[in-house]
């Protein structure tokens, strides 16, 4: 069946299909959820992070079910670049999609060798930066909430790839519009947000941490709408395209940030509990397109009557 509803968006030098893509650490390198849907029906397929180095991640138990929604303190466990490109990358041919690669270092020379690496992996069309992740030069602090530091690694990176570049951005940082200019201002093509927000639970009859690692990322429905609130303050602040992400579990829920703003939007969490709901919400946004007589989803980016 031919669709009524254009649903393709464009966000900087690439068209998708459609607005609705994996978020990164939650859809593994592609093609993890093969047996359940073709990823091909995503606009984007967002990959697990990946650095220079292999990384084994944190200890065990590393994530926690809350009310609305789960902490996760994975450690940004990834196999590395050289294992990456022998093993991760020839499936991705396959894949009918755009595909992100997000990139993440353990300092300003790690990222930007990272990206130079990736920059010529023909199979990738993205590259997203994230920024959420302990800067050990200055005592752990997320390179994310400074946006001095943010410009900063966004130009560097910006030299050394081709490709577009999102800047994923944490919600740590105090002004999350101050923070999306200097990345916009620093040469990014797009602007991706939220990351995890840091949180903790404690089991208080054995008094730990319910993480090894003491503090993880909340995601989930509990986020939302912190997010969506971000999407659009970021929105007013720039105009280059955002994509939403955080605690998206319905069409409806896509459609916010899409009317806050966003371009397109990310789903993570509810892939945990639901596999098919990117194929449902896809669908759903098409229905309510074509309930409210919208041609052309590009008409509700923004769209937000205040
Ligand atoms: C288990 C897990 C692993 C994640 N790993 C990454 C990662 O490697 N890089 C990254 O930028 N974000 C990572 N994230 C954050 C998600 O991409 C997303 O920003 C966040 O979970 C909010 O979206 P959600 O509520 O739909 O899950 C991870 C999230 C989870 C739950």
């Amino acid at each position: 069946m031919v669709s009524k509803v254009d649903l393709s968006v464009k966000i900087a030098n690439h068209t998708y299909k459609n607005p609705v893509m994996s978020a990164s650490g939650t859809f593994g390198y592609g093609t993890e959820f093969g047996d359940f849907f073709n990823p091909a029906i995503l606009g984007g397929v967002v990959l697990k992070g990946v650095s220079v180095a292999r990384v084994e991640g944190n200890p065990s138990p590393r994530i926690y079910e809350t009310t609305a929604g789960m902490i996760n303190a994975i450690g940004l466990q990834n196999v590395g670049i050289d294992i990456f490109l022998k093993d991760k990358v020839p499936p991705l041919k396959k894949i009918d999609s755009k595909i992100i690669a997000n990139i993440w270092g353990r300092d300003i020379k790690e990222y930007i060798e990272i990206a130079e690496r990736m920059d010529s992996i023909q199979e990738l069309d993205v590259l997203e930066l994230n920024i959420s992740c302990p800067n050990i030069k200055k005592g752990g602090i997320e390179f994310g909430v400074d946006p001095v530091v943010a410009g900063e690694m966004t130009a560097l990176v910006r030299k050394a790839t081709g490709k577009d570049l999102w800047v994923k951005l944490s919600p740590s940082a105090s002004n999350i519009g101050v923070m999306a200019k200097a990345v916009q201002d620093s040469g990014a093509d797009a602007i991706s947000l939220i990351n995890s927000i840091p949180a903790m639970a404690i089991d208080v009859k054995r008094r730990k941490p319910r993480v090894a690692n003491v503090i993880g990322g909340l995601s989930g429905p509990a986020i939302k709408p912190i997010a969506v609130r971000m999407v659009y303050q970021a929105a007013k602040a720039v105009n280059i395209p955002i994509v939403g992400i955080g605690g998206i579990m319905t069409a409806m829920d896509a459609l916010e940030f899409i009317i806050a703003g966003a371009s397109a939007v990310q789903v993570g969490t509810a892939g945990f509990i639901n596999p098919h709901v990117f194929e449902d919400i896809i669908e759903g946004i098409e229905q309510f397109c074509l309930d409210e007589g919208i041609e052309d989803i590009k008409e509700l980016i923004g769209s937000i009557r205040v």
